[in-house]
């Protein structure tokens, strides 16, 4: 299939990409490398090279790469003309929860640029879309697992937009009478995405770094590695929080069978059906901080002092996913289930890049 991957330089989105092109879908990324990585780029196109010159295949390109903004119509009505794009991936967003109470002005802009977006895909039928969605729609869940049910209560701006756009695209995928498009969605709701490629060519990096994995594998190259700790009394085993930790290639594989559903899905002609999922992603278990500092503590050799602080706005005490519609749906179930062995990705991709 020829796909179209908005934030294809990101931490998620290289990592989709590597597995997308790995099964022979041809893919072009949109990115304004607002917090993408141009090494993540570089790695793609190795990748797509040896490809292509494996398969012999001289007529298009595996893989292109457009700077700017995913909600640029201008700018995707060129891709989806140059590319006869099947198929949409839109992992885009600015993604940080503290960010998003400061401004959530720039939160909210992501759901009119994604309402551009659909808009471009139905102007040229195009109309199969996975969204990355997020648990934080779910605000403080009442009990855990949490499954997709469960009310939708986000406690940040960031979440508010996450499950904005999930219902503006209910709306598209209800449209059926007098515009002759439906589109057709997966909406993945992600937990905490950890770890690195296998074979250490793509990472999580970000500048500043201020995601909790890699933020300690940079400190233990430091003479004293710290860790901050923000909460010690939330109504958890060891009072902080506990996240469900999933492997960013196991996000990346569930994105792979979203397409083989939704190709499955003859739903996309005005036959009257709403056609959408929304999905949970996660492994099913919780880790607390603690847990996870201890777990790098003893894959990199190296203890971390702690500073605890007070607790952040709009962080729950407990998100733990019920991936039971995942396996049910989508086929699919997390390759890592320990903790300790997707970090250990984590740390050798460290090792080997010094986290470019
Ligand atoms: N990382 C997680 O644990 C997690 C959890 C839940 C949901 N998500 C969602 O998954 C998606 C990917 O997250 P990530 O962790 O890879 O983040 P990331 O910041 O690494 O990647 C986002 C990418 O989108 C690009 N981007 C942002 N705004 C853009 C715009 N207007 N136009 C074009 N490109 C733009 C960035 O440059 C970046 O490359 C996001 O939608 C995020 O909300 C992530």
């Amino acid at each position: 299939m020829n796909l179209l991957v908005t934030g294809g330089a990101g931490y998620i989105g290289s990592h989709f990409t590597k597995a997308a092109l790995e099964c022979g879908h041809r893919v072009s990324i949109i990115d304004n490398l607002s917090t993408g990585n141009s090494f993540a780029l570089d790695a793609l196109r190795h990748l797509a090279n040896s490809k292509g010159k494996s398969a012999c295949i001289n007529c298009k390109a595996l893989f292109s790469f457009y700077r700017g903004c995913y909600g640029d119509k201008k700018l995707i009505e060129e891709i989806f003309k140059t590319n006869q794009t099947d198929a949409v991936i839109h992992l885009a967003a600015s993604s940080l929860v503290s960010e998003s109470l400061k401004n959530p002005e720039k939160y909210y802009q992501d759901i009119q640029l994604t309402r551009n977006l659909v808009d471009m895909m139905k102007k040229h039928s195009i109309y199969k879309l996975v969204f990355s969605s997020s648990a934080a729609v779910y605000g403080r869940p009442q009990s855990v697992p949490i499954t997709e049910d469960s009310p939708i209560s986000p406690v940040s701006p960031y979440g508010e937009a996450k499950a904005f756009i999930e219902k503006m695209l209910w709306e598209f995928a209800s449209k059926n009478t007098e515009e002759d498009y439906k589109l057709n969605f997966v909406a993945l709701r992600y937990f905490n995405a950890c770890g690195a490629a296998a074979d250490s060519s793509l990472g999580e990096s970000h500048k500043p770094e201020t995601h909790l994995i890699p933020r300690l594998l940079l400190s233990a190259a430091d003479a004293t590695p710290r860790c901050q700790i923000y909460g010690s009394d939330y109504p958890t085993a060891d009072g902080t929080c506990v996240r469900d930790y999933i492997h960013v290639e196991d996000i990346a594989s569930a994105h792979l069978q979203a397409l083989k559903l939704l190709c499955s899905n003859t739903a996309n002609t005005s036959d009257g059906q709403v056609s959408g999922e929304i999905i949970n992603l996660g492994t099913g278990q919780g880790f607390s901080i603690l847990e996870i500092i201890k777990t790098v503590g003893s894959l990199t050799g190296k203890p971390f002092e702690k500073q605890f602080f007070g607790r952040r706005e709009g962080d729950p005490a407990i998100l733990i996913a019920s991936n039971k519609k995942a396996f049910d749906i989508l086929s699919w179930s997390p390759r890592y289930t320990k903790i300790e062995d997707m970090l250990a990705t984590a740390w050798q991709w460290h090792k080997k890049t010094g986290c470019p």
